[in-house]
């Protein structure tokens, strides 16, 4: 088996928060930290993404340097891994050109992103509602897994580390490199094997979703419009205690793990699982071990472990705006220079291919 090729993405909105970090940045990093030497792996700030919905233009240059610095700090570096702003690499682009020549409406028409980002429901289609005839629904929003497609294909990533909701994408993907790879058959010589496009397998996040302190029955997300359904890795010591705090639970005398009748209790039990690793063989088992605690109790255990993990990455992350570990532009460059060679390497085989 040819060695992986580990890709990933994550959109320059905002500071990460503990979803983003327990379900995709620390699994980043730990498969960085796994990797054997001729694996390769690339992470990337998709910013083209960034602009399928509205945008400040100096709120995005100040995230992508934002999200840059939360790479690092979360153990992502930049002798291991290549970590690059998606933009930077013209290449995506232009793959996602060629790629949407062949992507079918209908397919993407069943996509869920373009319908929850517009708030419509999962049933509705875009030749059908009259309202989708509205200015509302965008190019680049409906085609947005086209441009996914490509940041994947592009390093001939065999695995995408991904959280479930992903998983769609990923098939679309998978689906849009055979049909490529079956219009544009590899040329005969040197390698009649090996497709021009590698259709990518996803590695699942070993972390369930984490969901919102406030409505623990949606995920934590940085578009909550409340700032306290989630914790930021940069937050300090006294404002992780006080959205813990007022984290919504219940009433129900002790603690218990059921995430259908207990979301708000359970998803704290989660949250506390997955940072420590290893603390218990299961989240039910842990549980087991707060029994008799009560709510404020737990509230505290959770705060204090959330601390431990999370100050010492905020610590980081400040210090890497700061320049503490190099100039982020430096930084940015190399991982740019990077996945450049490697993108490159694949278009000339697709112009090749189709005829440019
Ligand atoms: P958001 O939904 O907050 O805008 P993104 O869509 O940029 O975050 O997601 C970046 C990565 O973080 C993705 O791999 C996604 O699966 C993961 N992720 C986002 N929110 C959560 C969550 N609440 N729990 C677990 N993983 C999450
Ligand atoms: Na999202």
């Amino acid at each position: 088996i040819p060695p992986r090729v580990i890709f990933s993405g994550i959109q320059p909105t905002g500071v990460p928060h503990l979803g983003n970090y327990l379900g995709a940045l620390r699994h980043w990093a730990k498969l960085q930290d796994e990797a054997s030497p001729d694996e390769k792996l690339l992470y990337s700030i998709v910013d083209l993404h960034a602009i399928t919905v509205k945008q400040d233009p100096a709120q995005l240059r100040q995230w992508r340097k934002e999200m840059l610095a939360s790479l690092l700090a979360v153990g992502l570096d930049p002798k291991r891994s290549i970590i690059f702003c998606q933009s930077q690499v013209p290449q995506h682009a232009e793959l996602m050109w060629i790629l949407s020549c062949n992507a079918s409406m209908g397919y993407l028409s069943r996509m869920t992103q373009w319908k929850s980002k517009l708030s419509l429901p999962q049933t509705a289609s875009p030749f059908d509602s009259p309202k989708l005839s509205s200015p509302a629904l965008k190019l680049g929003l409906f085609s947005y897994p086209v441009l996914q497609a490509a940041d994947i294909l592009l390093y001939r990533t065999t695995h995408v580390p991904v959280g479930e909701d992903q998983s769609q994408h990923l098939e679309f993907s998978r689906e849009i490199a055979s049909s490529f790879n079956h219009l544009f058959p590899p040329p005969p010589s040197p390698n009649p094997s090996v497709p021009i496009l590698v259709p990518p397998e996803t590695i699942l996040s070993p972390a369930k979703r984490i969901m919102s302190l406030t409505q623990p029955t949606k995920k934590m997300s940085k578009s909550d419009e409340d700032p306290r359904s989630r914790i930021l890795i940069t937050d300090s010591q006294e404002e992780i205690y006080k959205k813990i705090k007022s984290a919504l639970t219940d009433s129900i005398d002790g603690i218990s793990y059921d995430p259908d009748t207990r979301p708000g209790v359970s998803n704290l039990i989660d949250i506390m699982y997955h940072m420590d690793e290893g603390v218990a063989s299961s989240a039910e088992e842990l549980a087991k071990d707060f029994k008799g605690l009560s709510m404020r109790a737990l509230k505290e255990k959770v705060a204090e472990t959330i601390e431990v993990h999370i100050r010492p990455v905020g610590e980081r992350y400040e210090a890497n705006l700061r320049g503490a570990t190099g100039d982020l532009a430096d930084i940015a460059e190399i991982g740019r220079v990077g996945a450049e060679r490697r993108a490159e390497a694949t278009m000339r085989e697709v112009r090749e291919a189709v005829g440019l």
